[in-house]
């Protein structure tokens, strides 16, 4: 067998590429991989404490999140915008022995903040476990290498690591998606493991015990059937906090902009002007129809049954830049966002066409400034 050392090879059945293989024809570098500039400069001028394991002072790691200046001058980028107070919470309570759960409504960046929490703190946010109904158990403790357990027995060469028993040998963060997900049984398999620490391997009459910087970052979507599902003994273990909607519209505007301008230059869209006013006009649309009421606040509306939410207009955006880039004339306009808000809107093809034609017609008509989105949104409705 070519690959001796099976603790280390291919033992993480979710992702294959190690953080060190980015090149530039990686579609989506791992967070770690395309903020590494920053992190290095950021541990750099980090004279804080570090608590054990940690690459960043909790300091550095909320300055990376949140963006700020270094002390030579050099701007680090926001990844989250919202208050700082909860990515301080956040930050605080993974360096006390409890883990986090970022719950939240879907696209409120709960996925987006374990990835970069992940990165600051051990450099490597790939420790990961994505929660479905079809959960192993395998995936939350260790599987077998079938074959080599056969020709050997059980043995540490048989084994095969899960993401969070590699987190715990090395002393790092491992994440959890969708926690709610899993079946019961598979969330109760972390309980010990976050109360005592360990892992026990029974076959091998052994056990893992987590280095110092072990923790997890779970994600949970307060729209499933609900946290309810977690065992109170397992969410006992777990600090909870919550991601709230953008508060204001320009919050949302910004995020939409400084999103859509970093996937435009991954996906080396051609370089279009900000298009700002359809950006804005997607976020109002968005934020209407989320609240039941337009924005000065006279019109009460009906809300659609999909989220609306600031993942959704960003990828009406960014879907509209491409439409401008290749097919109109580069800048984007009310046809290239159109069809897109018509999409995230209709999900349920009754009753949310009811209620876009009822916002079309007694909102959008209303708005003179709003000739030429009215115009687009009748063509594609
Ligand atoms: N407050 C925010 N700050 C920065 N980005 C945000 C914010 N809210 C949403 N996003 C963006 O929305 C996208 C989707 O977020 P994601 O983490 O997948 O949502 P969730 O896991 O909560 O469903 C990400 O690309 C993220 O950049
Ligand atoms: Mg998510």
């Amino acid at each position: 067998m070519d690959n001796g050392t099976a603790l280390d090879n291919g033992a993480v059945p979710d992702n294959g590429t190690a953080p060190e293989t980015a090149g530039d024809e990686v579609l989506r570098p791992h967070a770690e991989q395309q903020y590494a500039a920053e992190l290095a400069l950021l541990a750099e001028h980090d004279d804080r404490p570090r608590p054990p394991g940690w690459r960043l002072s909790p300091w550095a790691v909320t300055t990376y999140l949140l963006g700020g200046e270094l002390p030579d001058g050099t701007e680090v980028s926001p990844k989250y915008i919202g208050p700082r107070r909860l990515v301080e919470v956040a930050v605080a309570t993974l360096a006390t022995d409890r883990a986090l759960l970022l719950l939240g409504v879907p696209g409120t960046a709960k996925t987006w903040m374990s990835e970069h929490l992940a990165a600051a703190i051990s450099g490597d946010s790939t420790l990961l476990v994505q929660g479905t109904a079809g959960t192993p158990e395998e995936a939350v403790r260790y599987g077998w290498n079938y074959a080599r357990l056969l020709a050997e027995g059980p043995s540490e060469r048989a084994l095969v690591e899960s993401p969070l028993m590699r987190a715990m040998r090395r002393g790092m963060v491992a994440r959890v998606e969708e926690l709610t997900r899993m079946p019961g049984d598979v969330q109760d398999s972390l309980i010990t493991l976050l109360s005592e620490k360990t892992l026990p391997v029974p076959e091998l009459n052994a056990e893992v015990q987590a280095r110092r910087g072990f923790t997890v970052i779970a994600t949970a979507n307060d729209r499933d059937r609900g946290v309810n599902e977690l065992s109170s003994a397992l969410r006992r273990r777990f600090n909870t906090v919550v991601l709230p909607l953008p508060e204001s519209e320009a919050d949302e505007v910004e995020i939409v902009a400084r999103r859509v301008a970093q996937l435009g230059r991954a996906l080396e869209l051609p370089e279009a002007p900000a298009g700002l006013e359809e950006i804005r006009r997607v976020v109002t649309v968005f934020r209407e129809l989320r609240a039941g009421l337009t924005g000065d606040g006279r019109t009460k509306l009906k809300s659609p049954s999909g989220t609306l939410s600031t993942a959704e207009a960003i990828s009406v955006v960014t879907s509209g830049l491409a439409l401008a880039a290749h097919f109109g004339d580069g800048v984007l306009r009310a046809p290239d966002v159109a069809g897109g808000i018509v999409g995230a809107v209709l999900q349920d093809p009754a009753s949310d066409r009811v209620v876009w034609q009822e916002y079309l017609e007694t909102v959008v008509r209303d708005r003179p400034e709003w000739a030429d989105f009215y115009r687009a949104c009748r063509e594609v409705s």
